[in-house]
């Protein structure tokens, strides 16, 4: 690929530049250029190199660039075997290629203007436009930036408005100029000199822009190519300490990310805002340690997506440096602005009510299924018949059974007293029926036995309903979803669409509202990261709790969030680095611990813990409300007997009345 690149380009500057010689100028200069390389760019590592589509128009020379960035490419091609890319701007590339997607870390833009007066950074900037638009464009790499012909203007001033340029559209700061000198001049006309020059942000009081470049170096042609002194020309650039410079910030509260603290008006009528929060603790731990000065831009209106989409805004049109407030690490974002690394490693859960305590005297008839226990009802009443049909079938003249085994009424009284451990009035006498008898007290006695385990043991410890484990038992329970629009719509550009399943929903705008209801009422459930889980439970007084807090096994999702800056921006790896340093000294995890922490003494007063006995896991005081089957039982008795007696008495008084009728007849 890199060849074919290649090739196609000299093809291009060989039949434009066929038959012509260099001058010794231009031989000079590219000797200047190939030391320059040679020093500078670590060999084995691609070079882009970039020119412009039209041929130069010097003002004070004929001119013949192209065939000097040939002889260039020729002479270092064959020098090193250094691979390169080479773009030129009517240099079609029909598809991206894998190769064109690695990031490039060294530019060399040729560059002169193209039309007869034209203006040489014009030409630059159309270039800059054109490798903005790859994929692999990196303005963090180095570049090296080649005017061949200069106008009249004096180097340094050309040299700073190129900086200028570079800075305002794309951030570059790691850039070195070379430009002919024509003022060092010999008689003949010939130019001697190429100046190199850079700048240094941070340095003044204007910070980051550029106010003045800075001579690195010069290469003296009589010199063979050779620079004047050694210095690397690509130092870093970014110190330690800037000094105050100021550092623009685009956020608005968003708890607990960004928590918005006094707002006050200074002696010029500016608000001046403050914040603190889970995110924000980065930016002030970076502003300190690298003495920064954090201006906060006034808030954007509206709900997230507006305060999102406003603050990428202003990152991206450089009007800010960072964009702070639960930015999710994401593709389609990082066309945008650039991410640092990662600030807070949250998930996105499913949570869901747990489940509550079951009654205990729900417990207790549950012992047995519904169909045991009709087939315990289905036996006694079966074995009370046998009884009654055994002992009036008479098989021997001898023996003959009770009186009380032989009426019914009496057979179901029997089977009721030994169901429930009761001695028997009398034994029965016949052989067939006392083994029947038998038989039946071994059933009552492991049933027994077998009712009496589960009831104690339900007493003890009555358990727990079902939990909802998984997506599908969520959709099956039939709880309304919280829906929160950002988050949903957050959730789809992700092609997640779980959420729009539910039967019915409950507007959770503000999401902290619902999370509340969901651990104190337990009628929602809420997709929701886990960070905005802790804060409203502490805000409740209550702490992570494996009882309260319930999440679905299924359907989690890492969540990782990061702070966003302009495109370009030199201070990222500032940013990296101290972002780093705060996780691995728990720095921010600290404040994070603290503030949960604080929040939850001062709201322990109010403390809206669902009340439940078996939440708290103490012993449970065995009452007389724990008897109360029994009892129910019991009154149930007494109401059926009295009923039964008072209709006895009627019976009786209308006998009674008969009698007399009759009597007085
Ligand atoms: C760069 O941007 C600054 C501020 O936006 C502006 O004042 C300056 O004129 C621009 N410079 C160039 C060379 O475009
Ligand atoms: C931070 O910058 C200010 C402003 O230039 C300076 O006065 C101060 O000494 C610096 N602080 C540190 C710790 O370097
Ligand atoms: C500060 O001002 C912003 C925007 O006007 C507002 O949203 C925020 O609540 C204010 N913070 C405090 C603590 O008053």
């Amino acid at each position: 690929m890199r060849t074919f690149f290649l090739t196609c380009a000299m093809l291009q500057l060989v039949t434009s530049v066929r038959g012509e010689i260099l001058t010794a100028e231009q031989r000079h200069m590219a000797l200047c250029l190939r030391s320059i390389i040679h020093r500078n760019f670590a060999p084995g590592q691609s070079l882009f190199v970039s020119l412009p589509s039209k041929e130069c128009h010097g003002t004070l020379q004929r001119c013949d660039c192209l065939q000097l960035v040939n002889f260039f490419l020729e002479d270092i091609h064959q020098d090193t075997l250094w691979p390169f890319h080479v773009s030129r701007r009517d240099f079609v590339t029909l598809k991206v290629t894998e190769e064109q997607l690695r990031i490039h870390h060294n530019y060399v833009i040729f560059t002169w203007s193209e039309e007869v007066h034209g203006d040489v950074t014009g030409t630059l900037v159309t270039q800059l436009e054109e490798l903005k638009t790859s994929v692999s464009w990196n303005p963090r790499a180095r570049f090296f930036v080649v005017v061949t012909v200069n106008d009249a203007r004096p180097t340094h001033l050309l040299a700073l408005n190129i900086c200028e340029k570079m800075w305002n559209s794309s951030r570059i700061i790691n850039v070195v100029i070379a430009i002919p000198n024509h003022d060092d001049q010999l008689l003949h006309g010939e130019i001697n000199v190429l100046d190199l020059y850079t700048w240094f942000p941070y340095e003044t009081s204007i910070c980051a822009e550029p106010t003045r470049v800075v001579l690195m170096d010069r290469c003296l042609y009589a010199n063979n190519g050779q620079l004047s002194n050694t210095k690397h020309l690509f130092p870093n650039k970014i110190p330690n300490n800037f000094q105050g410079c100021p550092i623009r910030v685009s956020t608005s509260e968003l708890i607990p990310y960004v928590i918005s603290k006094t707002n006050y008006t200074d002696s010029d009528g500016n608000i001046i805002y403050r914040y603190r929060g889970l995110e924000m603790e980065y930016l002030l731990l970076l502003a300190e340690a690298t003495n920064l000065t954090v201006l906060y831009l006034p808030p954007a209106k509206g709900d997230v997506k507006d305060t999102h989409l406003q603050q990428l805004v202003e990152v991206n049109s450089g009007i800010s440096d960072v964009a702070i407030g639960h930015f999710p690490l994401n593709l389609i974002l990082t066309a945008y602005a650039d991410p640092t690394i990662t600030i807070v490693f949250d998930t996105l859960r499913w949570y869901v009510p747990c489940p509550k305590p079951v009654a205990r005297m729900e417990k207790v008839t549950g012992v047995y299924t519904s169909p045991v226990w009709c087939s315990i009802a289905l036996v006694f009443i079966l074995i009370a018949l046998v009884f009654w049909r055994s002992a009036n079938v008479t098989y021997s003249a001898l023996v003959t059974e009770l009186q009380s085994y032989r009426e019914l009424s009496s057979c179901v009284y029997v089977v009721w007293c030994v169901s429930l451990g009761f001695p028997v009035p009398e034994m029965p006498r016949t052989a067939r029926l006392r083994a029947i008898f038998s038989i039946f007290l071994c059933y009552c006695f492991v049933m027994g036995i077998v009712f009496q385990g589960h009831f104690i043991s339900f007493l003890v410890s009555p358990g727990y309903h079902n939990q909802i484990s998984n997506f599908d038992e969520l959709l099956d329970s039939g709880l309304p979803s919280g829906k929160d629009e950002n988050l949903d719509s957050f959730m789809r550009l992700a092609k997640y669409y779980e959420q729009d399943k539910f039967e019915s929903y409950i507007d959770c705008s503000v999401r902290h509202k619902c999370l509340e209801r969901l651990f104190t009422d337990g009628d929602i459930t809420m997709l929701s990261p886990v960070a905005d889980v802790m804060y409203v439970l502490s805000h409740i007084g209550l702490v992570q709790n494996g009882k309260l807090i319930c999440t679905l096994d299924d359907n989690t999702f890492p969540l990782d969030i990061s702070l966003y800056l302009t495109k370009g921006h030199p201070l990222l790896d500032v940013f990296n680095t101290v972002i780093t340093r705060c996780t691995e000294a728990g720095l921010v995890t600290k404040y994070w611990s603290d503030l949960i922490f604080y929040n939850h003494l001062q709201h322990l007063g109010k403390s809206k813990a669902p009340s439940c006995e078996v939440c708290s896991g103490m012993y449970f005081v065995f009452s007389l409300s724990h008897l109360k089957i029994a009892f129910v039982v019991l009154v149930f008795g007494f109401m059926l007997s009295v009923i039964v007696f008072l209709a006895e008495l009627v019976y009786h008084s209308k006998s009674y009345i008969l009698a007399d009728i009759r009597y007085e007849r």
